[in-house]
């Protein structure tokens, strides 16, 4: 029986976010410069879309780029954003006759502007696909989204618009710059650190997390396959009993 075929189609996350980590240290290991890695890391994007597609899975999300990747030597912010140009501008295609749509959380507004006319044509060009929406995190940090949400409600308390004692998780959920989107039910992150990275702090509330030690270039279905089946063995309880869970199912 192939991993594949282990996977339970009934039983499937329907969004999956990822960090993608280790493009650098995969790079550093073949004598190449860190661009190298983020250049390879474009084949594991391409091998893990495909995988969700092919499943069923609705949602996939990665981290490409947060807030304080800023802070990494300009040529390599540089390579990374001309990266994305070329491969958005690339997988255009592919995206639409394969049903995907491109969507973005992040402060879009702070890319290159090359960059974000880019990305806003593709949106723009997926909006009416329907079978995975391939999720981008681009400028983004889970403190800049809830800040930015935070400032915004304040804004609409000022305003007369909401009273301070109607705020709910669901007013929270509607500013952030993943509203629309279902939590996720799974997050991995590759090249085996065992860290949050500032990434959906709010919608990981009840996710399962898995780490692979595995570096982001030589991640491919297979992994993914790996990571679905060991979420699909866990007993998510969202803080009740097991016994309580097996009753409601
Ligand atoms: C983390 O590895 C990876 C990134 C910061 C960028 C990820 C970008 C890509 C895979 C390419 C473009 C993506 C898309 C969606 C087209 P790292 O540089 O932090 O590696 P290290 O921890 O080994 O230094």
């Amino acid at each position: 029986m192939s991993l594949k075929e282990k996977i339970n189609l009934n039983n499937l996350p329907q969004h999956v976010a990822i960090i993608m980590d280790g493009n650098g240290r995969w790079a550093r290991k073949q004598g190449q410069e860190r661009v190298f890695g983020h250049q390879n890391g474009v084949q594991a994007v391409r091998d893990v879309t495909e995988a969700a597609a092919e499943l069923g899975v609705q949602f996939l999300t990665l981290y490409a780029f947060s807030t304080e990747n800023w802070n990494r030597p300009k040529e390599e912010v540089n390579a990374l954003m001309e990266l994305l140009i070329h491969t958005i501008h690339q997988e255009r295609h592919t995206l639409n006759k394969n049903n995907i749509r491109l969507r973005v959380i992040g402060d879009l507004e702070s890319l290159p502007k090359n960059c974000f006319r880019e990305i806003t044509e593709a949106i723009e060009e997926t909006s009416n696909n329907s079978r995975l929406n391939l999720v981008l995190a681009l400028s983004y940090s889970s403190r800049w989204e809830l800040t930015a949400a935070m400032k915004q409600i304040a804004r609409e308390v000022e305003a007369g618009k909401i009273n301070a004692s109607q705020i709910s998780e669901k007013t929270i959920e509607s500013h952030l710059s993943s509203t629309g989107i279902p939590d996720p039910e799974l997050l991995i992150r590759t090249s085996g650190e065992f860290r949050i990275s500032n990434f959906l702090l709010w919608q990981i509330a009840y996710a399962e997390l898995y780490f692979t030690p595995k570096l982001w270039p030589e991640f491919g279905k297979e992994d993914f396959y790996e990571a679905l089946i060991a979420y699909q063995q866990r007993e998510r309880r969202f803080g009740m009993i097991s016994e309580q869970i097996h009753k409601t199912s």
